[in-house]
C-alpha cells in the first residue's frame, strides 16, 4: 500500500516573516503520520522552517539544488547545504526551472543523482505542455524526461524517488486535469518504470499530481488508483486550504481507493 505524499512548493513566494505564520499554523494543523506532508518554501525561509517543524512530522524540502557538493556556483544551493539546513526533500525539475532557467533533461539528470547521493528524497517533476498534449505527444514526453531523468540510475535509486506529474497547462491555471486524465498518465508513467525497474520498485512507486490542486478537486483527483498524493502550488500559501488538502488525502485513505 503507497503512503500517500502532499508537498507543498511554495515558489517565490512569502517573506520571512509569513513563511513563520504560515509553518505554525501548519505544525498545528497538518501533523499526521498516516500520509506524508511536506512542505518546500524559499530558501530563505528554510532555516527558520526547520525550527519551527522541529520534532513534528511535518517534512522540509528545497525546491532545487546544485548538482556539485560545493564550489564557484554563484546563487546555487548545494544538497549538502540542504541536509545542513534539516531538509529530507528536494525538488527536481519543476517546468518553472525547466522553462525560466533553461534546464535540460541532462542538468535535471544530474541534479537528480546529486540529491540521492546525498540522501534527500527527491521529487522528480515530468509533464507536458497543452501544445504536446494537443499534438498527442503526452507519452513521449512523459518517456524522454523519465528516460533522461534515470539514464543509469540504478533501479534501487530509481526506488528513492518520489514522481510528480505535473502537466505544464495546468500549472497555476485555474484548470486541472481531469482525474481521468491525471489517471491515465499516472498509469503511464507506473508501466513505465515497472518495465524499467521492475513490478516490486514500479508498484510501490509513489506518482503526486501537480496543477491547480485545491480542497474542492483533491479528492476527486487522490480517489484515483495510481494518484498517490498531490503537489500544490497556488493552494499551499494558506493554511486553511492546505490543511483541507491534508485531509481530503486522510479521508481518502480511510475510504480506501478502488483498484484499477
Ligand atoms: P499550482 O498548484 O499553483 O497550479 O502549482 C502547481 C505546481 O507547480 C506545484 O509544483
Amino acid at each position: 500500500m503507497r503512503k500517500a505524499i502532499i508537498a507543498g512548493n511554495w515558489k517565490m513566494h512569502l517573506g520571512l516573516r509569513e513563511a513563520e505564520a504560515l509553518l505554525h499554523a501548519l505544525r498545528a494543523s497538518c501533523e499526521t503520520d498516516v500520509i506524508d506532508v511536506v512542505v518546500c518554501p524559499p530558501f530563505t525561509a528554510l532555516a527558520a522552517a526547520a525550527k519551527i517543524l522541529a520534532g513534528s512530522s511535518l517534512g522540509l524540502g528545497g525546491q532545487d539544488l546544485c548538482w556539485e557538493p560545493q564550489g564557484a556556483f554563484t546563487g546555487a544551493i548545494s544538497p549538502v547545504m540542504l541536509r545542513d539546513v534539516g531538509c529530507r526533500y528536494v525538488i527536481v525539475g519543476h517546468s518553472e526551472r525547466r522553462t525560466h532557467f533553461g534546464e535540460t533533461d541532462e542538468i535535471i539528470h544530474r541534479k537528480l543523482r546529486a540529491a540521492l547521493a546525498h540522501e534527500l528524497i527527491p521529487i522528480m517533476c515530468i509533464g507536458e505542455t497543452r501544445q504536446e498534449r494537443e499534438q498527442r505527444k503526452t507519452f513521449e514526453v512523459l518517456t524522454r524526461q523519465l528516460a533522461g531523468a534515470f539514464r543509469d540510475c540504478e533501479r534501487w535509486d530509481c526506488a528513492r524517488v518520489v514522481l510528480a506529474y505535473e502537466p505544464v497547462w495546468a500549472i497555476g491555471t485555474g484548470t486541472h486535469a481531469t482525474p481521468e486524465q491525471a489517471q491515465e498518465a499516472h498509469q503511464f508513467i507506473r508501466q513505465w518504470l515497472v518495465k524499467r525497474c521492475g513490478a516490486p520498485i514500479g508498484d510501490a512507486k509513489r506518482i503526486q499530481y501537480g496543477g491547480s490542486v485545491t480542497p474542492a478537486n483533491a479528492a476527486s483527483l487522490l480517489q484515483q488508483p495510481d494518484v498517490d498524493g498531490a503537489l500544490v502550488g497556488g493552494a499551499s500559501l494558506k493554511s486553511e486550504a492546505f490543511g483541507a488538502i491534508v485531509k481530503a488525502a486522510l479521508d481518502v485513505k480511510a475510504a480506501g481507493r478502488p483498484a484499477r
